[in-house]
């Protein structure tokens, strides 16, 4: 076989994508500039995120991490050092990296059939084409019979598997998750990452999820990455070997108990220790 029929294998090509890590991030660095001081948000991070992961950040308020999602979705600006999408570097918003916030920031006057095609218009796609994946995709999010309601008509609950199904309708190959069910119940928490485990699974895709609750980081993770407190670091990084799918019966094990208390421990303090 010639060298040229050799790299066009589609097989060998395959190897080599996936080979490269769909995120990575080298000295990655912010320092904001706030009324002449300045504040260094973020210091260094080196971060290597393999396509189908699903990691966690954790780390105490004001440690970076809503930053660092900005910078990987290309929203903001770094001062310092690389990130990479696929090998490419990451300068501006792309369809590849979709973005869900703690608020569902829907158009009230728009339906929900509406609010889920609104960003292909952003993207200048048709939004025709769109309505029948888009009305897969709510269904699959559990809002069937609710595509032509009005976001008031939605609980919080609801309204997040809208901003959900918005997302994922334009078929994202890293989904960044900015403590997206924080403002739910508990037990409507519990049911929407259970959810958002078996979605993101079924279509491969990447996950990075930022939550304050150290339990959920775990629960959900392949990987759990701990911050120091601001400025940011990197604190440690936590492999979770629990099986797939996990249920509401993983936390019942003592290996999850132990992970819990190993990010306890990055997290440093004494949280929950007497
Ligand atoms: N646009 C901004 N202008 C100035 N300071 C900011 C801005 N965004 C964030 N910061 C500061 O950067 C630090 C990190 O913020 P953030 O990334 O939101 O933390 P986290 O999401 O971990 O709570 C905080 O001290 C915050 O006040
Ligand atoms: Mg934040």
């Amino acid at each position: 076989m010639s060298a040229a029929a050799r790299f066009s294998d589609p097989e060998l090509a395959m190897t080599d994508a996936s080979a490269v890590p769909i995120l990575s991030s080298r000295g990655l660095a912010k320092t904001f500039r706030v009324g002449g001081a300045d504040v260094v948000a973020l210091q260094g991070v080196d971060l290597d995120i393999r396509r189908g992961e699903f990691v966690s950040f954790v780390g105490p308020s004001g440690c970076g991490k809503s930053t660092f999602l900005n910078m990987v979705a290309g929203l903001l600006p770094a001062t310092a050092g690389t990130a990479h999408l696929a090998g490419d570097p990451i300068r501006e918003p792309s369809r590849r990296v979709g973005f869900m916030f703690q608020s569902a920031v829907l158009l009230p006057w728009r339906s929900v059939l509406s609010n889920v095609l609104m960003p292909a218009e952003v993207y200048g796609l048709d939004p025709a084409s769109l309505r029948e994946k888009a009305r897969a995709v709510i269904a699959s999010v559990g809002l069937a019979g609710f595509e032509d309601a009005y976001p008031r008509q939605l609980s919080g609950g609801m309204q997040q598997r809208v901003a959900l199904a918005r997302v994922l309708t334009y078929e994202p190959e890293v989904l960044l998750m900015d403590e997206p069910f924080g403002a739910l119940d508990e037990f409507t928490r519990e049911t929407m990452n259970i959810e958002l485990m078996r979605i993101s699974q079924a279509a491969g895709i990447t996950v990075l999820f930022v939550t304050h609750n150290i339990g959920e980081a775990v629960f959900m993770a392949d990987r759990v990455v701990v911050m120091t407190p601001r400025p940011g670091k990197v604190s440690g990084i936590v492999d979770v070997g629990l099986a797939r799918p996990r249920t509401v019966q993983t936390m019942r094990q003592p290996a999850y108990s132990d992970l819990v208390f190993e990010v306890r421990r990055l997290l440093g303090g004494n949280h929950g220790e007497s």
